[in-house]
């Protein structure tokens, strides 16, 4: 652990002085690898047993404009090249986090793709800790289903003995003045000082046009997310990989936290602008929402919280739902 801070150290020295020390090809030497081009051309590039965490969004096969709608079966095909690529690459004590949603079929039909990835990391022979809700509340609005606020996170790891730093993502207690009322311990505080476990439901917004950290990527990480991984699941001086990194946000959550990164997208534009924001983070001047900032409320007061006057004619079925006898 102490080489790899020694490590980031230099490295990151070299970045004030050189902007940055950003290669288009893995090396074993670079702080952060953008590469131009398929994913798996990247994960070929790194050596087996490299990378403590491989983390992505991978693409949902939804006909989003960076994709071309497949097959379901042949979008498989390609996920489980990516998923046994990966798993080569991983350490012994490394995890592999799948960050998915739904796919929906030609006529509506939802396939969750975690269902089929779990099915695909049973067999290459990874063990699932956690299948973690990441839930939202900004999205689409269905007509024909519920609208969709929550993806999942499914974190493996190669073997039992695993990186797993838990008090470097505890939050803070609901209750920290809770002291144990019987036993031995009667009187003294019965929470954790250093905070709780943030379980595995994580309320975090997603990147809509109002997030400080949107670009011109239709589903960018929100770098939070990301950042808890890398905390948890990584130590410093660590390589931390996505094989579809879009604008760079899981680099960009590697970078803050002194990890190594390398991650791959196949568009010029994207990968312009994940240069552009690990050289803000190498450098200190990145926006990003910062971990554990509260969701916004709006208050009773505020007046796109109320109900306008136009409005008031048109009857709600909702409070008829909640109203009391
Ligand atoms: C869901 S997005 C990931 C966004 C990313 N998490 C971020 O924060 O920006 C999926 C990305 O995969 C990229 N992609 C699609 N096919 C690819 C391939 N064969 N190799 C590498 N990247 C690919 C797309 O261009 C898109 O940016």
């Amino acid at each position: 652990m102490d080489l790899g801070i020694q490590w980031l150290e230099g490295v990151q020295g070299l970045a004030k002085r050189n902007s940055c020390v950003i290669t288009g090809h893995y090396g074993p030497e670079s702080a952060v690898t953008l590469f131009q081009g398929d994913r798996l051309q990247l994960l070929e590039q790194i050596p087996d047993a490299a990378a403590s965490l491989v983390v992505t969004s991978p693409p949902y096969n939804i006909g989003k404009k960076y994709e071309k709608r497949l097959s379901f079966g042949e979008y498989l095909r390609l996920q489980r090249d990516t998923l046994r690529e990966s798993a080569r690459i991983l350490s012994p004590k490394g995890s592999l986090c799948w960050q998915v949603g739904n796919h929906i079929g030609k006529d509506g039909e939802v396939f969750p793709l975690d269902i089929f990835v779990y099915r695909i990391c049973k067999r290459l022979g990874l063990k699932l800790r956690n299948r973690i809700i990441w839930s939202f509340d900004h999205g689409l609005h269905c007509r024909k289903r519920l609208s969709g606020r929550y993806e999942t996170i499914l974190w493996f790891t190669k073997s039992d003995e695993y990186v797993f730093n838990l008090d470097a993502i505890r939050v803070p207690q609901k209750y920290p003045g809770k002291k144990y009322f019987k036993g031995a311990k009667a009187g003294q505080y019965s929470c954790n000082p250093l905070g709780k476990n943030p379980g595995d439901i994580w309320t975090i917004p997603n990147v809509k046009h109002n997030h400080v950290e949107k670009t011109i990527h239709p589903c960018q990480f929100p770098i939070e997310l990301v950042e808890r991984l890398v905390l948890a699941l990584t130590n410093p001086g660590d390589l931390v990989v996505d094989p579809y990194m879009g604008v760079g946000s899981a680099a960009c959550a590697a970078v803050l936290h002194g990890r190594r990164a390398a991650g791959a997208d196949t568009v010029a534009e994207y990968l312009q602008i994940a240069r552009e924001r690990v050289k803000r983070a190498f450098q200190g001047d990145l926006r990003t929402r910062p971990l554990g900032r509260p969701i916004y409320q709006p208050s009773a007061g505020d007046r796109i919280a109320q109900r306008p006057d136009q409005l008031s004619s048109i009857s709600q079925a909702q409070p008829r739902l909640f109203a009391t006898a």
